[in-house]
């Protein structure tokens, strides 16, 4: 488990959720998020210069590909049946509720600092009618590496799903948290997403390690986030095999996706890319 410093003029992991907001507005045509320039902030937009310097040029793209790819999948299951929800898990600054043409529950859960941030942010977004207004439930949590924590979480959101069909999103918090930690958030997914549910990941796999890249990004995230002994993690790319009663429906990586998506921006060169892979897996009978 990695400590955070509590030094305020350091970010924190919270600030990965602003840089990343910045590359989904770089690119508004890839990532589909119109809404992410709303998000900017000078800090934020100074920060994601440097990771783009110091970790590597290609991620701006990379990060609006899988975004593309995620409001995609989540913007068919929301158009399908009803009494359907949405469930977003280290949520940030992204704006799925606002992107999907049919209205569904969502629920946003992250970091106490960052949902504040959030909500306070969008009443006044919405209030102004720069976005259009949704019901999106908060749930804060302390630390999804702490199983006291987690059990709290799921007990809320279980009581919140009642039962309905869910959509959950882990975009960009696997590397975050301990292995221990992915597994056990799994588990508390599999007691409460019902049959034909989804839940979507990205996750590195664990030969991404090896890349001069994933260090560089190691380094920015200890030294410029601020956390200490910071080990990132990264997921077999068949945990899915392990992974009782949820079937892989789809998968996807920046490489193959930016031939798909715009071939004007293909990402080929492996050693400049760090290579997420998008998972999708349905929920079988429990
Ligand atoms: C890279 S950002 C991704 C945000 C958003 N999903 C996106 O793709 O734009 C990682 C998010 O995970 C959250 N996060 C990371 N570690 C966490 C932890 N241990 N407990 C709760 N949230 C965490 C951060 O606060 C942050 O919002």
């Amino acid at each position: 488990m990695h400590t955070e410093n509590k030094d305020r003029t350091i970010p924190g992991v919270g600030a990965s959720a602003h840089v990343v907001n910045c590359f989904r507005a770089k690119y508004p045509n890839i990532s589909l998020d119109r809404f992410a320039h709303l998000w900017i902030s000078k800090p934020a937009e100074k920060l994601a210069k440097k990771y783009l310097k110091e970790v590597g040029e290609t991620e701006d793209l990379a990060h609006c590909l899988r975004h593309h790819f995620f409001l995609e999948r989540l913007q068919e299951f929301s158009i399908g049946a009803r009494n359907r929800v949405f469930i977003n898990i280290g949520a940030g600054f992204t704006n799925y509720p606002h992107l999907i043409s049919t209205r569904i529950p969502c629920c946003e859960i992250d970091k106490p600092n960052i949902t504040k941030v959030k909500q306070q942010r969008l009443g006044e977004l919405q209030s102004a009618n720069k976005l259009p207004h949704r019901e999106i439930t908060f749930i804060p949590t302390k630390d999804l590496d702490n199983p006291s924590e987690r059990r709290k979480l799921f007990n809320s959101l279980s009581q919140w799903m009642d039962s309905r069909q869910s959509f959950v999103l882990m975009e960009g918090v696997a590397y975050w948290i301990s292995q221990q930690s992915t597994d056990s958030l799994f588990k508390h997914l599999q007691q409460i997403q019902t049959a034909g549910s989804l839940l979507a990941i990205n996750a590195f796999k664990p030969s991404e390690a090896n890349k001069a890249m994933f260090h560089r990004l190691r380094k920015f995230s200890e030294n410029v986030y601020g956390i200490k002994n910071f080990s990132p993690n990264t997921i077999n790319e068949r945990f899915h095999e392990h992974l009782s009663s949820y079937e892989l429906i789809e998968s996807a990586n920046y490489i193959n996706l930016s031939k798909q998506i715009d071939a004007s921006k293909e990402l080929d060169n492996q050693e400049s890319v760090l290579e997420e892979d998008c998972y999708l897996l349905r929920k079988l009978m429990r």
